[in-house]
């Protein structure tokens, strides 16, 4: 059995990937590669070569999967599924996502070419993270059927619908169904990094994930009328960023009152935007997450009452439209607990958590059982450039991901579940 220290070469080409991935971007100087986008291809050649070097053979699918399937030991062998995503926020990281793909593909190097009694199939989703239509995880949201014609309808902000980016990237929107999951899916493995201080204040490598909070994402407008800013008087004015500026206070106010509750304006456009006009219309997100579903919904609706509220006594209007409402998932029992065996096995400290961060594994979850194992992330920094790993947790995850692959391979309980896709 290889230790950690015999991972520490493969931890290292590993970390090299995600930094040459991270080379891949829409932007210069920046990582920012969203779902679809031209390095995106740039992506998929380089980890392609990476698969099929691991001796898997490697496809896209319709929505920009990339898949590559390493076959079991018999012909029938049913598969697990590993990965994350490979898109990117804008001025990202090199590894929020991309980490938990290129270490699968790692792992199934280290086999070595020898065969396991289930198939791995390695996917690198292309979107999660929401930012070129406004809508996250539509990469995994293809896995359990959720691409809907509403989906396919929605534009980017150069007016570029969902199924028209897929044709673009050479693809084809009427052949979505066909990447559903099949009936053969034992389960599904991530490896993420934290994006947050918990591991490295308690001193962990690794950590376990035993569930994924709950988030609406949503889109406010306030209405108001454009004017001249120094013609009109503060008495006679309906301004429509105004009122959303109150109403962000509002939502700040609201997460600091409730314990555990946080949410998030992101992103304010006001038009028509210039120094000298008061703005007769202001768009703004709010990303709003809390463990517990209730808190969670029972507050988004007090926010909306709040918008309405402030919006009629300053003479505007508000409408509101919403782009993600997701419960809380909780991560399979069975798998979590193997992962705590396999970090035990690598010599780790356990501590089980939630994640705040979305991610793929609470989409897979509605379908196949998931689980998840996070990474310490060093000064708890993510979604910017700042983002880093430790070598040595690196290394220390594959040798978690490898006692977890020769545990499942020995568990005749977990070969002989059925399926619920
Ligand atoms: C994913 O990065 C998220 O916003 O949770
Ligand atoms: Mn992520
Ligand atoms: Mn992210």
């Amino acid at each position: 059995m290889q230790t950690s220290t015999g991972f520490t070469n493969l931890a290292e080409a590993v970390i090299a990937r995600c930094r040459r991935l991270a080379s891949f971007s829409e932007d210069a100087g920046g990582t920012r590669r969203t779902f679809l986008s031209p390095p995106m291809h740039d992506c998929h050649r380089e980890v392609s070569s990476w698969m099929q070097a691991a001796g898997m053979t490697v496809s896209v699918d319709a929505v920009g999967n990339l898949r590559g399937w390493y076959p079991g030991a018999s012909s029938g062998a049913p598969r697990i599924l590993m990965g994350s995503h490979l898109d990117t926020v804008p001025n990202a990281g090199a590894y929020d996502g991309i980490l938990g793909v290129v270490l699968a593909v790692a792992l199934v190097e280290s086999l070595k070419g020898s065969k396991l009694p289930f198939g791995i199939e390695v996917i690198g989703f292309s979107e999660e993270e929401g930012v070129r239509f406004g809508v996250p995880f539509i990469g995994s949201r293809a896995l359990v059927g959720r691409v809907d014609e509403e989906l396919l309808g929605r534009k980017d902000n150069l007016g570029i619908s969902v199924r028209k980016a897929i044709q673009d990237f050479g693809l084809n929107a009427n052949e979505i169904s066909k990447a559903a999951l099949g009936d053969d899916v034992l389960g599904y493995i991530e490896f993420h990094i934290e994006q947050g201080p918990v591991l490295e204040s308690l001193n962990r490598a690794l950590g376990v994930v035993e569930a994924i909070v709950g988030q609406n994402r949503l889109e406010f407008t306030f209405c108001g009328c454009a004017n001249h800013a120094g013609t009109t008087p503060m008495n006679l004015r309906h301004d429509a960023l105004a009122a959303a500026a109150e109403w962000i206070v509002t939502v700040e106010t609201a997460a600091r009152q409730t314990m555990g509750l946080v949410a998030t304006v992101g992103l304010v456009e006001a038009k028509p935007g210039a120094t000298n006009v008061i703005a007769g219309e202001a768009r703004a997100s709010l990303d709003i997450r809390h463990a517990s579903d209730r808190v969670r919904t029972e507050t988004l609706d007090e926010l909306i009452r709040q918008a309405e509220s402030l919006a009629a006594r300053r003479g505007v209007t508000v409408k509101w439209r919403t782009l993600l409402a997701q419960n809380a998932i909780a991560m399979d029992p069975f798998l979590t607990n193997q992962i705590e065996q396999a970090i035990r096995d690598s010599g780790c400290g356990l501590h089980r958590m939630a994640s705040g961060a979305g991610h793929d594994a609470m989409i897979l979850a509605e379908k196949v059982p998931a689980a998840m194992i996070f990474l310490r992330s060093p000064g708890g920094i993510s979604h910017d450039p700042a983002e880093s790993v430790h070598l040595d947790d690196v290394a220390k995850a594959l040798e978690c991901g490898h006692h977890l692959l020769t545990q499942l391979a020995a568990s005749q309980e977990f070969l002989g579940r059925t399926c619920r896709a």
